[in-house]
This record gives C-alpha cells, structure tokens and sequence, in this order.
C-alpha cells in the first residue's frame, strides 16, 4: 500500500532498528528508508542481517547491518558507535527486538522469564543508555536545535492477562514504563521524545506465528472488532507518524496499533433486541417503589 506521507518526511535523519532485520522491525527500516532515513539494523543472526541490508539497498536506501545481541551492554556500545561512525549521527533509535514463546507459566523456567525481560525490558533499556549521548539535542554531528526519537515496540498483552504470556507481559509492561520514564527525564534534560507502539496481532510475522500458531485454529480476524489482523505496514506508518514533526508533541505515549482487539469482549444481547430490552428494564425500574429506605431505628 502506497504511504500517505511526502517521501521526504525523515530527509536527513539516521535510524538505528533492533530487530530492525526481520518482521515489524524490517517493514519500519524499509519504510523510513523509504522516507528519506539512512538505516542501522542489529540483530543476532548475520545471515538475516544481511539480506536484510541487500533488500534495502535494493531500493536505494542507505543501510547497513551489524551483529550483535542487546543483551550484552558491549554489543549495543560498539552497534550504536558503529552507525554513528558510519553516518555521522544519530536522530532516531526503534527498540523492536524482543523474545517470545508461548508458555505455561507453571511450565516457564525462572530463567525463561528472565531471558526475555533481558531482551525485551533491559535491552531497550541497554540499547536507550547507550544512545544517549548521540540522541541528546546538541549530540555528535546533529543539528544543535533538535533532540532525538526513540520508539519502542510494544504490545497490548499486559492490559489485562494473556494466556501463557506471563514472561512478554511482564517484560512489555516494564517497556511501557520506561518509555514514560524517559519521556519523562530525557524530554526534560536533552530534548528527546520517548514514544511507543503497541501492536496488535500483524499478520506474516513470526510474532503471531508463534503466539497463534496454524496448529490451533486461532480465528484471530473474528476477534478483532475491525475484523482483520493488522499489517506490518500499519505499524510502520505510526512510526513515521510519531519520528516525524507530525508527532513533534507526541511524548511519553504508547499508540495502540490493535484495530481495538484489546477492547474486545463478546456481545452480550444482540443489537436488535437492545431497544426492547432497554424499554423493559425502563418501565420495571419506573415501576418499582422510588427506594427512601425505611429507618431501622
Ligand atoms: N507480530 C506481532 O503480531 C506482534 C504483536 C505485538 C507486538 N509485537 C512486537 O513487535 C516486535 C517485532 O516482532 P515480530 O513479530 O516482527 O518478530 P521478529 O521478526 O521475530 O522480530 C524480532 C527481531 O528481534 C531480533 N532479536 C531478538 N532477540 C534479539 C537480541 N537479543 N538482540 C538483538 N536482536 C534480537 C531478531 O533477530 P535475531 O533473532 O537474529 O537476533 C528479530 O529480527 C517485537 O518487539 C514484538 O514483541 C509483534
């Protein structure tokens, strides 16, 4: 689908993507690439990197990978100087990387747990940290007016329980927080706004190929109050929504990309018979004694 934005909407800015290789992160490198961004993608598997890089090139934009885990403070250091080293700076850093399995939570080992707050709470933590000097109004090699964007992706399995989602729920929420913390502290000190996504279920990825796997018959589409899963390209044009000037005043939030799944609930009466059944409970509750209550005393 063609993107509403003017194709220069990121002109001149340099991204770095976690996870920015495969998946949601790969649709948000295109796209800001697509946009005018130069492009820095981490993530653990080379041969994803790599291809991911060709692609990119590909269409012209100009993009580089590195390898590197963010769960090692020095891979996230030496990935981050890496991009400024190559670019010259750094305006925008998306924290996309994230683990997932589904799980039990009887079943999921404390290490399990703590394997994915790793990735996904310390890790955007880690790679935020490190960033920091480049992303800060007045960093290396950026325009002295302007401070820097970070997005993190979320989810929305922590506003109220999934099943067998204990770790990532646990581990999204700790992201939310710290987007509201930095927003907080870094919008104050250095002039950098601190946003993130939630999405809902985005079809072809392994994110919902894990959590709905073809083995259940998951029906995910009838769930969703618009009725269809969500596409890479939604979560991607947020994005550009929020790193661009469009979301300049946009700091601290959380934009929930679920088409309202989150919000779900069966419906209880048919919509046909709410009328009726309004106008019923209407006259009864009319009919009923207006209710001062008789004194015990
Ligand atoms: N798909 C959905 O429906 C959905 C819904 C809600 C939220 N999300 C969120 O959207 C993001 C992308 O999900 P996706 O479904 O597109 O999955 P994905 O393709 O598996 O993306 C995850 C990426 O993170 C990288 N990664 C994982 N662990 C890493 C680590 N320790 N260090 C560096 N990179 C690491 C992976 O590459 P390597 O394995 O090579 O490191 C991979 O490129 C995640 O944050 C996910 O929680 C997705």
């Amino acid at each position: 689908m063609e993107s509403p934005f003017k194709p220069d909407i990121l002109r001149g800015k340099v991204a770095l993507l976690t996870g920015g290789g495969s998946g949601i992160g790969f649709e948000l490198s295109t796209q800001f690439g697509k946009h005018g961004a130069s492009v820095a993608i981490m993530g653990r598997r080379r041969n994803v990197i790599n291809d991911a890089v060709s692609v990119l090139q590909s269409l012209g934009i100009p993009a580089v990978g590195f390898e590197g885990d963010v769960r090692k403070p020095e891979d996230a250091r030496r990935v981050v100087e890496a991009t400024v080293d190559k670019f010259g700076k750094l305006d925008i850093l998306v924290n996309a990387a994230a683990g997932n399995f589904l799980v039990a939570a009887e079943d999921l080992s404390p290490n399990g747990f703590k394997t994915v707050m790793d990735i996904d709470s310390v890790g955007t933590f880690t790679m935020c940290h490190e960033a920091l000097k480049y992303l800060k109004r007045g960093g290396p090699g950026k325009d002295p007016s302007t401070g820097g964007f970070i997005l993190n992706i979320s989810a929305t399995l922590h506003y109220t329980a999934s099943w067998y989602q204990i770790h990532v729920s646990a581990a999204k929420s700790a992201v939310d927080s710290l987007t509201r913390s930095l927003a907080l502290e870094w919008g104050t000190d250095y002039d950098i706004r601190v946003n993130g996504i939630a999405p809902g279920p985005i079809g072809d990825t392994t994110g919902l190929s894990k959590l709905r796997p073809k083995e259940i018959n998951s029906g995910v589409a009838q769930s969703v109050p618009l009725y269809k899963v969500g596409e890479k390209w939604d979560i991607a044009m947020a994005a550009i929504y929020l790193a661009s000037v469009a979301g300049k005043y946009i700091n601290g939030t959380t934009l929930i990309v679920d088409g309202g799944l989150w919000l779900s609930q069966p419906r209880h009466v048919p919509k046909e018979a709410v009328q009726q059944l309004s106008r019923t409970v209407e006259k009864r509750s009319r009919a009923e004694p207006a209710g001062i209550p008789a004194s015990k005393l």
